[in-house]
């Protein structure tokens, strides 16, 4: 995204031109498509996105469901999904507003944040 400017693209949301999917997602190639189109960044970062917020609710569902386990390991579920539903309004938000520096780079903190705490998440689970 940041690399190849997608951000500076197609600034709708939840539509991306209009359209659900952008109009020049196909660059001509596969390679093109994936590695330089600036459309299909964003598009395929938007849907990865969505996939992960899917999955933090249904392991927020799972662990509700689970008999009781060690405390800690709710406790950093729950400040990963917190996360990862922040890091998804601050994609949005740094989309919706051009794609100013400021944005850009709290969107980029939260993600490693989001990420010592999804290691942090699994370390603990191994280890019940
Ligand atoms: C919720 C899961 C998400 C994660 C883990 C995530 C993670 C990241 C990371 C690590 C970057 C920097 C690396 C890169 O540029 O590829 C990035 C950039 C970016 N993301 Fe996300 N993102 C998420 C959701 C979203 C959503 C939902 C949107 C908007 C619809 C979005 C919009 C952007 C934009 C515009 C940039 C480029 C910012 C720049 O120019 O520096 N992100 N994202």
């Amino acid at each position: 995204m940041a690399g190849n400017g997608g951000g500076l693209v197609d600034g709708d949301w939840p539509l991306m031109g209009g359209r659900f999917a952008p109009v020049d997602y196909w660059q001509g190639a596969l390679w093109a498509t994936l590695a330089h189109g600036r459309a299909a960044a964003q598009f395929n970062h938007r849907m990865i996105a969505y996939a992960l917020l899917a999955s933090g609710v249904v392991l927020l569902i799972a662990g509700a469901r689970r008999p009781p386990g060690p405390k800690i390991l709710y406790r950093l579920a729950i400040a990963a999904v917190a996360l990862l539903f922040m890091q998804a309004g601050l994609g949005v938000a740094t989309l919706r507003a051009g794609d100013p520096l400021w944005l850009a780079l709290a969107h980029q903190a939260n993600a490693a944040l989001l990420l010592c705490l999804a290691v942090a998440l699994a370390w603990r689970a191994r280890r019940v």
